[in-house]
């Protein structure tokens, strides 16, 4: 979950807009229901505005709902009910230069790492309360990372995420992400300050190795 005040400017170029299939429909394992997935797009900004007030504690301003989606550097997947089309999961990630990220965030490469780096930061993953538990935000992760592996450039996925948040912090081990940093007052909720984690992902070379893992 991204602060309002996470500063990301330096990014790198991938040439988006990003492969998927739109065909590709998938079947939610309990409730029999089948979802498609898509690209955000401009009109989307209140729906997935509503979303996020849903699942996260922070308040973004409408710039940056503008900003995912229409400015094609992010990678801004929805999964959507195919009968309605409503949205009911979203993932958001950006590529950067290493020298971009956070300094705290930093360490999560050895130093011996060049600043230009590209790395990938998650700035939202999440999915409608109804839909949790059927490996929605599984398949969400597992389109991006698909796409890095395949632009094969990427060293690491990284997000941060707030301590008390047991559920994402349990989802993100399920993938084998490593806890790396703590970040004591990273959020400010409702005026209290409130610490973050910072897990990442090692990609390099482990393609295969990943995906099997990823789901078993
Ligand atoms: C975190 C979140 C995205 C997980 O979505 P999801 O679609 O339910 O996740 P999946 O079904 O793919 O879960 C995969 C695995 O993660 C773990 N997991 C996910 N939610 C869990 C929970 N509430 N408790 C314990 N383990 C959990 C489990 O190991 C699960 O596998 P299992 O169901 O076979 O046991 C969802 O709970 C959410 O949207 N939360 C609010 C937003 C948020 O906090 N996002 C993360 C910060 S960016």
């Amino acid at each position: 979950m991204q602060t309002p005040l996470s500063s990301q400017c330096l990014t790198v170029n991938l040439d988006p807009p990003y492969k998927i299939s739109t065909e590709q429909l998938h079947v939610l394992p309990t409730s029999n229901i089948s979802i498609s997935f898509r690209f955000l797009r401009p009109g989307d900004q209140s729906e997935v505005k509503s979303l996020c007030c849903d699942w996260f504690p922070i308040e973004y301003p409408d710039l940056w709902y503008d900003d995912i989606v229409r400015d094609t550097k992010y990678y801004a997947l929805a999964a959507c009910e195919t009968h309605t089309q409503r949205i009911i999961g979203v993932v958001v990630a950006d590529i950067l230069a290493l020298g971009s990220c956070n300094r705290e965030d930093q360490q999560i490469l050895h130093k011996s790492f060049s600043l230009t780096t590209p790395v990938c930061y998650i700035l939202i993953l999440g999915v409608e309360k109804e839909y949790r538990r059927q490996g929605l935000a599984g398949i969400l992760l597992y389109h991006l990372l698909n796409t890095l592996y395949e632009r094969g450039t990427c060293q690491a996925v990284y997000l941060h995420v707030l301590y008390s948040n047991k559920q994402a912090i349990k989802f993100y081990q399920s993938k084998h992400f490593q806890y790396r940093v703590h970040l004591p007052h990273y959020y400010c909720i409702k005026g209290e300050n409130l610490d973050g984690y910072c897990f990442a992902l090692y990609l390099n070379g482990r393609h295969f190795e990943l995906l099997f893992l990823f789901f078993n």
